[in-house]
């Protein structure tokens, strides 16, 4: 039998207004997650604990192992989440399952103890730090309205438009932002005629960057320099993920990005001081090792050295592309400004990397916006919105 105690403060009442909400309310901190991007999100979290404010928030961490099992993790666990020589850290399956519980006014945590539910009480707000799939592309999103349970940033069609760089590129053009050539290749497509995908890609110009399409940290991406090199890339992106997208590479061009965030007032979409990354990498491109791994390998400027009308009009891009894909709370949108300075939309990212060093945090840190700050905006943002169709 399963015995259910209660330690649980009252409750707020979801979709009722901002006061309803208790005044310390509980925030889950969701990290982890089975996607490629597993350890980037548990660093995210030992970040995001560190400067979140104890005393006005009682936070509750939620890990997802690599397996899927949802767990409590504790703040001592969390906090020991780091970079060991050169390996990204990694949650352990041995702790306590967590489990979501839907009540009549939204979600209550509880953990499970052999055959006994402890239950933790009601979680006011869910952080979900989770990058790639079942993650950042709307599921768990999902999950959360299913559940009542507020959350923080994209809803579910603007998490997964923001996932999907094919589904991204159609409502960025159908906005009237600017995207590169690109042809995707579906798993059906490829099983049924190789050899036709091969000369749907004939018709952009080498390079060619290969991808998975829901892939996220440049995970799975190859640069292809001619046709010999093209069908091994887009099987190692299959890797990653069975859909498939081929861009025709910028040469030359400056990679730039900016941070918007929703308007807590409703109003339009603020947008941050642009970055840009300069790559001294061996494959040439911002990749993994770049982004997370050796500082050498990069430069990131903060805020960029362009003029005054480019970073004008990447901002105003950058919100124009997140009204597109109708993101809430948080996004950051990354462009190329080729050599002939046209500035041209490469992806939008609904959970950016946001660790203190990241660089979505380092740009509202130079638009006066320090990290500890982002954080709570982030909250505040999430326990204002209502539930439900918004
Ligand atoms: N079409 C392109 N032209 C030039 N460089 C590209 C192109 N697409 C991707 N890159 C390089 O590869 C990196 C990762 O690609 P991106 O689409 O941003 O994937 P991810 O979602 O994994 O971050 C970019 O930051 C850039 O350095
Ligand atoms: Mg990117």
């Amino acid at each position: 039998m399963t015995e259910v105690q209660s330690t649980a403060p009252e409750a707020g009442i979801p979709g009722d207004p901002i006061d309803a909400v208790p005044t310390r309310p509980r925030i889950a901190v969701v990290f982890g997650g089975t996607s490629s991007e597993h350890g980037v999100s548990c660093l995210t979290a030992a970040s995001v604990l560190r400067v979140i404010d104890a005393e006005r928030y009682d936070v509750v961490g939620i890990g997802i192992t690599r397996s899927g099992r949802w767990v409590i993790a504790d703040a001592e666990t969390i906090a020991g989440l780091h970079v060991t020589g050169g390996q990204l850290p990694e949650l352990t399956e041995d702790a306590a399952d967590a489990v979501l519980v839907r009540s009549a006014t939204g979600s209550d945590l509880a953990v499970r103890q052999q055959s006994s539910l402890a239950q933790l009480g009601p979680v006011d707000l869910a952080f979900s730090l989770l990058h790639g799939p079942f993650g950042e592309d709307g599921t768990i999103q999902g999950l959360f309205e299913m559940m009542g349970t507020r959350y923080v940033g994209a809803g579910v069609l603007a998490s997964a438009v923001g996932m999907d760089k094919h589904f991204m590129k159609l409502v960025f053009s159908a906005s009237g932002l600017p995207i590169g050539p690109f042809v995707t290749i579906t798993p059906a497509e490829w099983e049924r005629d190789k050899a036709a995908c091969l000369d749907a890609v004939a018709a952009l110009t080498y390079p060619l960057f290969v991808k998975p399409a829901r892939g996220g940290s440049s995970l799975g991406i190859s640069k292809v320099e001619d046709e010999s090199g093209l069908a091994q890339a887009i099987e190692f992106a299959r890797g990653y993920d069975p859909k498939v997208i081929i861009e025709q590479g910028f040469v030359g061009a400056r990679e730039l990005e900016c941070g918007v965030l929703g308007d807590p007032m409703g109003g339009t979409p603020v947008a941050s001081e642009v970055a840009e990354i300069r790559m001294h990498t061996e494959s040439g491109f911002y990749d993994f090792q770049a982004k997370y791994l050796p500082e050498e390998q990069v430069d990131l400027d903060v805020p960029a050295n362009v003029p005054p009308d480019i970073a004008d009009q990447v901002r105003a891009w950058a919100v124009r592309a997140f009204e597109a894909v109708g993101c809430e709370g948080l996004a950051r949108v990354d462009v190329f400004v080729t050599r002939d300075l046209k500035v041209v939309i490469n992806e939008i990212n609904t959970m950016p990397g946001f660790t203190e060093h990241s660089m979505f945090p380092r740009m509202w840190d130079a638009s006066g916006l320090p990290y500890a700050e982002l954080v709570d905006r982030l909250i505040r943002l999430g326990l204002d919105r209502p539930v439900g169709l918004r």
